[in-house]
């Protein structure tokens, strides 16, 4: 059976997720490879709704089980209902944060043991995992400026310095951990310095599927 690629992005607040997966989407689709695009937590109506149980702010702390599992949960609808059918079909899948997010923000930067991590994602996932992660690693000082001018910030947002420098290091214990699915961005430079390092990590993936990059 013809299987998709499976792509996410990942990376700290304001590393350039969200503006560069219209790059991405650009360079996939203009290569006439069909194309599924989505984020979590979300990318589902239901999922989406789990995402603003988890973004907004409430009086009620979040225990941090409940912010993992709430994650786990999400993801497996989105799973269920949107990525594996799109990959099925062939279609591949961009989508802005997936499980390495979970490791970074749940496991490095709240704490949670890896290894329970791991026990969710092989029962949410089974076998699926990335076929190219993009990190997008900056400084943290600088994401947060950068992020500081998009407006409110959600419940993650609104952490300290010293949890994003957490967060950091847990992505990139990540991409050091599985070199072959990373490719580490140096999202500090400018937006066209950004895509050219882009372009360079798609290119092989462009080129396997037969169409040219
Ligand atoms: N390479 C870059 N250099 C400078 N500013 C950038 C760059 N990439 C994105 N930005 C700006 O930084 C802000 C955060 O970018 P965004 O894509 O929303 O980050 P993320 O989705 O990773 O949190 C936006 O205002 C965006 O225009
Ligand atoms: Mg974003």
């Amino acid at each position: 059976m013809t299987k998709g690629l499976f792509i996410t992005l990942e990376g700290g607040e304001g590393a350039g997720k969200s503006t560069q997966l219209a790059y991405v989407r650009q360079r996939i689709e203009s290569a006439g490879i069909p194309l599924q695009v989505t984020r979590e937590p979300g990318g589902t109506p239901l999922a989406e709704q789990i995402r603003e149980l988890l973004l907004d702010h409430r009086e009620e702390t979040m225990a941090a089980d409940t912010e993992l599992l709430l994650m786990f949960a999400a993801r497996a609808q989105h799973l269920a209902t949107l990525i594996r059918p799109a990959l099925a079909r062939g279609e591949w899948v961009l989508c802005d944060r997936f499980t390495d997010a979970t490791y970074a923000y749940q496991g490095g930067g709240r704490g949670i043991d890896f290894t329970r991590i791991g026990v969710l994602e092989d029962w949410v996932q089974g076998e699926l995992r990335p076929d190219l992660t993009l990190l997008l690693d900056l400084p943290v000082e600088v994401g947060m400026a950068r992020a500081g001018q998009r407006g409110a910030l959600d419940r993650f947002e609104r952490e300290q310095r010293d949890f994003f420098e957490r967060v950091r290091a847990a992505y990139l214990a990540r991409a050091a951990q599985e070199p072959q699915r990373f490719r580490i961005i140096d999202a500090a430079q400018d937006i066209a310095a950004v895509q050219r390092q882009i372009d360079a990590a798609l290119a092989p993936l462009l080129e396997q599927s037969g169409v040219g990059a």
